[in-house]
């Protein structure tokens, strides 16, 4: 038996008792017959399946590419599934890894719901899953063994605290939302609107989904701009794209970017640095997109059964960046 074969049974062997411990003691059989019982590839490393949304935008760029170098880095061998932003994609790229018998799954799903039978499958093959970036809603919550991902409602209040501290609590506000049902969306749009409760002076004008992507944040805007034109005070976006798509319909219309109207936006992305730096974005809060070595840390302890004291949620912690201090910064972004 060479090394890595042996590697890949002791792996498998300690992976199965702390499976069992997780899900309950029934076997990893075959059940959707397709022949493949095991995850393991052949060559000794671990499979990952890993179902990604789809590549909307520069943050989701470097998520992917996080996840794919920390992969490597820490010995798997990654199955890529792209969503192409549609969650029966994903639907189906998950129930594929688990007929193919992967050892573990990452999922960073779409939208919050509907996964509840899809998630049943990979629990009934003791295939078990992580959640990253985006969050579920699911009625039996062991159905996924821990959500790794940003505190998105707290973005949302982060970004609402700086407008009232910028704006002295008054101001005519266009929102342009993320993809409808996704958990940043409706965590974005929910810590916003609690920070600005108490803030009478402070309205939101119009609200509307771009998407998360900078086209279709241009096209909203404009839209926004052609309805309310200079009552339109400030941007609200709920990510760089899409405010960098917004730039370039305040520009577009004659307006300054950054001064006749100040727009804040998440993320932290290097063009969005770029834009604060050239006086066109006010206010970045960060979501970290740089995911992939906590995701493949916890997938080791859970696949060496080490998960007593692993949290549910595990957050990453999220900073504000402004663009009278953007040039200072901007050198050491790493994404
Ligand atoms: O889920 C994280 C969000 O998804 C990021 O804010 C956004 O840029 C991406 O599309």
């Amino acid at each position: 038996m060479s090394l890595t074969t042996r590697r890949s049974c002791r792996f498998a062997a300690v992976a199965t008792l702390s499976l069992m411990f997780l899900f309950g003691c029934s076997s990893k059989t075959d059940t959707a017959g397709t022949g493949e019982g095991s995850g393991a590839d052949g060559a000794g490393k671990p499979v990952i399946g890993f179902v990604q949304t789809g590549s909307e935008g520069d943050w989701r760029k470097a998520h992917t590419e996080s996840v794919r170098e920390a992969a490597e880095a820490a010995g798997y061998e990654l199955r890529f599934a792209d969503g192409q932003a549609k969650q029966e994609n994903q639907i189906k790229a998950l129930s594929s890894f688990v007929a193919q018998g992967v050892d573990g799954i990452i999922l960073a799903p779409l939208v919050e719901t509907g996964w509840d039978n899809v998630l049943e499958k990979a629990k009934k093959r003791n295939i078990p899953v992580l959640i990253l970036d985006r969050q579920v809603d699911v009625k039996d919550d062991s159905l996924y063994v821990t959500y790794i991902g940003a505190d998105t409602y707290n973005e949302g209040r982060l970004a609402a605290e700086w407008l009232i501290e910028k704006t002295g609590g008054k101001a005519k506000v266009v929102e342009l939302q993320g993809t409808p049902g996704a958990s940043p969306t409706i965590n974005r749009f929910n810590g916003f609107r609690d920070v600005i409760g108490d803030q009478p002076g402070i309205e939101i004008i119009a609200s509307q989904s771009g998407d998360f992507r900078r086209s279709k944040g241009k096209e909203v805007m404009e839209a926004f701009l052609k309805k309310h034109g200079d009552e339109i005070e400030v941007v609200y976006a709920h990510n760089d794209d899409m405010a960098i798509g917004a730039i370039q319909a305040i520009e577009d219309a004659g307006k300054k970017p950054g001064d006749d109207i100040i727009l804040v936006s998440i993320d932290g992305v290097r063009s969005a640095f770029e834009a604060m730096v050239e006086g066109k974005l006010n206010c970045t809060v960060e979501c970290n997109p740089l995911q992939g070595p906590m995701a493949f840390e916890a997938m080791g302890k859970i696949l060496a059964g080490d998960i007593g004291d692993m949290p549910k949620k595990q957050m990453i912690k999220d900073e504000v960046y402004e663009r009278e201090t953007a040039k200072d910064v901007i050198g050491s972004r790493k994404y």
